[in-house]
């Protein structure tokens, strides 16, 4: 029966085919470990010298790390395997012979790593990782689409700069000038004010010159907006969310997690409601943690973000930043002109920040006379501002930076490893 690594729980006892690969391998002389890997997971095979043919104790022996093969064999429960079932080798058919795989048991270099990143992926760590991503989507779909949100699409190659023109990736489109996306979310209003509650997936572009381990160059966002929902009910949306992605990262990566050694206690905590700080309070919270130098107005660096994320074992909404601060979108505070009504979600752990979101300017000449201040060419706007002209309503949204998202739950330090084939900083390659 051909089958895959993550099926052979149905098969315990019989005789399965895998199509696989070689992970890493040990023998002796009368045994050889397979460590095989299919895509599916992982799983050893073994081949007693006793118990095969000769001919198919020496192809195990000899097979190379990476080769692919054709293996049968019967499919035993494993108590000592992390996960449940090994394999009673019977028979093995090489398919590819690979010579000199760069990538040894041993320890490498980032550098290298990175160089050898379409190889990279094939080790156990970043598989799970690539599985979490994975799961995160799928929650994501699945709670948007329970809550009654519609997925919407926002065009990559656009005319409008929502978060400043500083980091935009130009291209020409024919004789005019365009843009990669750097946010959907100016489109997604259009379409909260034609679907009610919508939500995007997709890549956005950002040039920034910063190399941290939180930076990406694109990277992956998705985006909900709401019609009707104000500050207060946009937050609501963020912590039940985000709850929602950790809960079904913990329920269905169990595997993936132990296989990265991550401290599953702390994500378990992970429930809404979360708590709230404005930047106000922040700015005080810091002063107290011996942060003499940054004042009001100041936006946070990381370890600001990270000494504020350690006061909480959730993760924590900063709210009410200066204006500023913030881009031109942002309906300022009712009873405060300086101060916008906006949250960003700081994950704990020293993974900084999440989610940028926030009530959007749904007054047409406030709109218009913040895009004066920020130098923004009215024409690009104009179907923008007439959202605005034809039944206004209160809405927000916000977007949730993927990777960084993906790393947190993950543990891995750097989002380089949270993204299949990661945009740094000169980094274009592989
Ligand atoms: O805070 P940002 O810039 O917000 C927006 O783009 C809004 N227009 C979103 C909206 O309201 N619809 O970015 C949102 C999130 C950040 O919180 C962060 O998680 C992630 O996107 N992000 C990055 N992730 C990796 N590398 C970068 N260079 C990132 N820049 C932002
Ligand atoms: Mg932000």
């Amino acid at each position: 029966m051909k089958t895959t690594i993550a099926e052979v729980g149905k098969f315990v006892g019989h005789e399965v085919t895998i199509g696989a690969w070689i992970a890493n391998k040990r023998s002796s002389g009368k045994i050889a470990f397979l460590q095989l890997r299919d895509g599916t997971g992982f799983i050893q095979g073994v081949v007693v010298k006793a118990e095969v043919e000769e001919e198919i104790f020496q192809k195990a022996k000899s097979i190379t790390q990476e080769s692919s093969l054709y293996v049968s064999g019967i499919v035993r429960e494993d108590e000592r395997s992390p996960f449940g079932y090994e394999l009673g080798v019977t028979n093995i058919n090489v398919i590819h012979e690979s010579v000199d795989y760069p990538i040894t048991p041993k320890e490498h270099g980032t550098e290298f790593l990175m160089d050898h990143r379409h190889l990279w992926l094939r080790s156990k760590r970043q598989h799970s990782v690539m599985k979490i991503r994975n799961e995160i989507i799928r929650a994501t779909y699945e709670f948007f689409n329970k809550e009654g949100f519609v997925k919407v699409d926002p065009p990559i190659l656009t005319g409008s700069a929502p978060e400043g023109t500083s980091e935009l990736f130009h291209t020409k489109y024919f004789d005019e000038d365009a843009y990669l996306s750097q946010s959907g979310q100016l489109y997604m209003e259009a379409a909260a004010m034609a679907l009610g509650k919508v939500f995007s997936f997709g890549p956005t572009f950002r040039a920034e010159k910063s190399k941290t381990r939180r930076h990406l160059i694109e990277f992956w966002m998705i985006e909900p907006e709401m019609a009707f929902y104000d500050f207060e009910d946009n937050l609501n949306v963020q912590e039940q969310y985000v709850s929602y992605i950790v809960q079904s990262v913990l329920e269905n990566c169990s595997l993936e997690l132990k296989t990265l050694g991550r401290d599953t206690s702390v994500l378990e905590k992970i429930k809404a409601p979360f708590p709230r700080i404005s930047y106000d309070d922040a700015i005080s919270f810091l002063h107290e943690k011996g942060f003499d130098e940054i004042k009001w107005g100041d936006d946070f660096g990381s370890p600001h973000e990270t000494a504020i994320a350690e006061a909480y074992d959730k993760p924590v909404f900063i709210t009410h930043y200066p204006t500023s601060l913030k881009p031109f979108y942002m309906q300022p505070d009712a009873t405060r002109e300086d101060v916008v009504l906006c949250a960003d979600l700081i994950a704990p752990e020293g993974y900084g920040e999440i989610i940028g979101g926030s009530q959007r300017i749904h007054d047409a000449e406030l709109l218009k006379q913040r895009l004066k201040e920020h130098g923004l060419e009215m024409d690009a706007y104009k179907w923008y501002v007439q959202l605005r002209e034809y039944g206004s309503v209160p809405h927000s949204g916000f977007g949730l930076g993927l990777e960084r998202t993906v790393a947190w739950m993950s543990g891995v330090e750097h989002v380089r490893e949270s993204i299949p084939f990661p945009r740094l900083l000169n980094r274009l390659y592989p």
